[in-house]
């Protein structure tokens, strides 16, 4: 059977494009990366075009910087700032504000840098394309370079690398059978699935027991509960959902914290957002929850609200490393980098 270009070229536009052990190898890879501070120009030459339709502080900084450390060089391109405005859907009569189609953009940018990274966040229109990751899809079909999800609608790969080596370093590589937990909490805003997503996938890849703690209607989609699901059973571990946050926290290793918005935010976004603000308000993460823990660690992957999502004395106590797992971003990006570009340190 014929490959296309776009199934020839590397990418990680999923954690799916790699399986447990070339993950694990690319982790491993940064973990070496980190200790040896590796600043070396083995991507002289090369260039990132780095698409960003939305905000970010460590994803865009820490792509910059591992450019940098490796030689390469970036352009940041934020469609309808100093770049035409990008029309995303086809089929469609451009008479609009957006001058060019993402069709022309990204086989135009192929033809000057060497990778594509793209972020491009739910617009919580429809959650059958965004289970489908319609838009990344589109920009892999139409890239003729490797392409990085640096955060689509379904997923956050290169968090959940950096989540992946921060728990690795912090349990001291013995994350088999440890107690994840990924806990809900408020948030004035309907926040994307994809961090959380993504969280689950590499914690039961790690071979973690995992818990989804979450008040009931807050539970994430089945496709994406199946996947962790599966990834969990072929590690030897299991995944659990618990509506009690009490009971979820008994004896966990890690916490991990984030707000994600009700899947009732896609078709009736008044009733998610009451839900979302009045009814579990109380879910915010607090010393006294922690306390109900093994000792665990708080991970978060920023930004956090204060005092909302997790109270002031877990952010600033010695078993947060929220700051610990932003940090590793760089360090995972570097070996991301490296793999797609098929450079050795
Ligand atoms: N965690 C994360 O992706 O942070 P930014 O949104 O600041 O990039």
């Amino acid at each position: 059977m014929t490959q296309t270009i776009a199934e020839i070229i590397p990418r990680f536009a999923h954690l799916s494009d790699w399986d447990d052990a070339t993950l694990m190898d690319v982790i491993r890879h940064a973990r070496r990366l980190k200790k040896m501070q590796f600043r070396k120009p083995v991507a002289s030459g090369k260039m990132l075009g780095l698409i960003f339709f939305n905000p970010s502080l460590r994803t865009r900084i820490s792509f910059e910087t591992a450019a940098v450390h490796l030689g390469a060089g970036t352009s940041i391109i934020q469609p309808g700032q100093g770049v035409w405005s990008f029309e995303t859907q086809t089929g469609v009569i451009m008479d609009g504000d957006c001058a060019e189609h993402l069709k022309e953009a990204v086989q135009v940018i192929s033809r000057y840098v060497d990778v594509i990274g793209v972020r491009a966040f739910s617009a919580m229109q429809s959650l059958k394309e965004d289970l489908e990751d319609r838009l990344l899809q589109d920009i892999v079909r139409y890239a003729t370079v490797p392409v990085i999800n640096m955060e689509s609608a379904r997923e956050h790969p290169c968090q959940a690398l950096a989540d992946g080596l921060t728990m690795l370093e912090h349990l001291e590589e013995k994350t088999k059978n440890r107690k994840f937990v990924l806990s809900w909490a408020p948030h004035p805003k309907p926040l994307p699935m994809a961090v959380p997503n993504s969280a689950l996938e590499i914690a039961a890849r790690l071979g973690m027991n995992v818990t989804l703690a979450c008040p009931p209607k807050m539970t994430l989609p089945d496709a994406m509960l199946e996947n962790v699901r599966s990834h969990a059973s072929k590690n030897g571990s299991q995944l659990s959902i618990e509506h009690d946050q009490k009971e979820a926290f008994r004896d966990a290793d890690i916490i991990y914290g984030k707000s994600w918005a009700a899947p009732l935010a896609y078709n009736d976004p008044d009733a998610e957002s009451k839900l979302r603000t009045e009814t579990c308000s109380n879910w915010t993460i607090t010393r006294d929850l922690m306390s109900i823990t093994k000792n665990a660690a708080f991970m978060h992957c920023l930004p956090v609200r204060r005092n909302v999502v997790v109270s002031d004395d877990v952010l600033d106590g010695s078993d947060a490393i929220h700051v610990d797992q932003a940090e590793n971003r760089l360090h995972v990006q570097k070996a991301v980098l490296m793999k797609l570009m098929g450079l050795s340190s």
